[in-house]
C-alpha cells in the first residue's frame, strides 16, 4: 500500500459522506459527529501504530482500518435514525458490503484488502473471533481499531460529562431512561474482568458502566497510557451516582488499570 492509496481513500471518504449532509439539523448533527469520530481514529489509530513501531506500509494500512471502520454509520443513520444496530442493522457488515461494493480497494493487494475487510467487520463484535488467531496480522489490525475507535467513543461521551450535565444527544445514549439503579449483570461482568454485555443494559448508569468495563478490552498498553491522560473513564466514573455499589466497582475498575499501566 502507498500514500498515494490513502490519499485516494480519503477523497472517495469525503465525497461518499457528503451524500448524507441533510438539512434536518438532527440527521446532520449525527453525520457530522461520525464524520469527526473517524478522523479522531485516524488520529488514535496513528498514535498506537507509533507506540507499536510500525513501518509507514503497516501504518498506512492501520489508518485505512480506521478510515473505513464505521463506514456503514452513514447509511445507517440516514435509514434508521439510529445507531443502535439491534434497532437497524449491523453497521460493520454495512460498511463491508458497501466497500466491496465500491471496488476501491481493488487497489490494494488481496492480503491488505482483507485485513481492511476482517477489521471492519469485527471492529464491533463483542469480542473478535477465535478463528481470526489463525491470522495474525488481520488479528493485530482488528486489535488497534478496537482501542483506537474505543479511546474516542470514551472522548464523545466525555465531552459532554465533562460540563457537568447529562449527555444531550439522545442517539449516543442509545435513547435508555435515566433512572437510579443499575444493572446486577453489569455489575458481577466487571467485578469479574468481563465486558459487560449490551443486552443487560437497561439506563444510562448501565450504558456508563459498560463503556467503563471495555477496559477489560484493550489490547495495547500505550491505549492504557492515554486513557489515563486523557481521564475519560474518571470523567465517566464521577457522573455516576455516588453509591457504595458503584464506588466498590469503581475502586476495582481502578486498581485494574493501574495494575495494567504497571505493566508497561
Ligand atoms: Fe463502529
Amino acid at each position: 500500500m502507498q500514500k498515494e492509496d490513502l490519499t485516494f481513500f480519503r477523497k472517495w471518504f469525503m465525497d461518499y459522506t457528503k451524500n448524507f449532509y441533510s438539512s434536518d439539523p438532527f440527521v446532520r448533527e449525527n453525520i457530522e459527529l461520525k464524520v469527526k469520530h473517524t478522523n479522531k481514529v485516524c488520529e488514535n489509530i496513528l498514535l498506537l501504530a507509533k507506540a507499536e513501531k510500525l513501518g509507514e506500509k503497516e501504518s498506512l494500512l492501520a489508518e485505512t482500518v480506521a478510515l473505513f471502520h464505521d463506514l456503514g454509520r452513514f447509511e445507517q443513520f440516514l435509514k434508521y435514525k439510529t445507531f443502535k444496530d439491534s434497532e437497524s442493522e449491523n453497521h460493520a457488515v454495512l460498511g463491508v458490503k458497501i466497500l466491496k461494493k465500491a471496488g476501491i480497494l481493488s487497489h490494494l493487494s488481496p492480503e491488505e484488502s482483507d485485513i481492511i475487510l476482517k477489521a471492519v467487520e469485527y471492529h464491533n463484535l463483542m469480542e473478535i473471533p477465535e478463528s481470526a488467531s489463525n491470522f495474525p496480522e488481520m488479528l493485530f489490525y482488528s486489535k488497534l481499531i478496537r482501542d483506537a475507535d474505543k479511546l474516542d467513543i470514551l472522548r464523545i461521551i466525555c465531552e459532554d460529562y465533562e460540563e457537568g450535565k447529562e449527555c444531550q444527544n439522545p442517539a449516543l445514549e442509545l435513547y435508555l431512561p435515566d433512572t437510579p439503579e443499575c444493572s446486577e449483570a453489569v455489575i458481577e461482568d466487571i467485578m469479574n474482568n468481563r465486558m459487560a454485555k449490551i443486552r443487560d443494559v437497561r439506563n444510562r448508569n448501565d450504558v456508563k458502566l459498560l463503556r467503563l468495563s471495555w477496559v477489560f478490552d484493550i489490547n495495547f498498553p500505550k491505549t492504557f497510557v492515554l486513557l489515563k491522560e486523557k481521564r475519560y473513564l474518571k470523567i465517566i466514573m464521577s457522573s455516576l451516582p455516588k453509591t457504595d455499589e458503584i464506588q466498590k466497582v469503581i475502586r476495582h475498575l481502578d486498581a485494574y488499570l493501574e495494575k495494567q499501566l504497571a505493566k508497561k
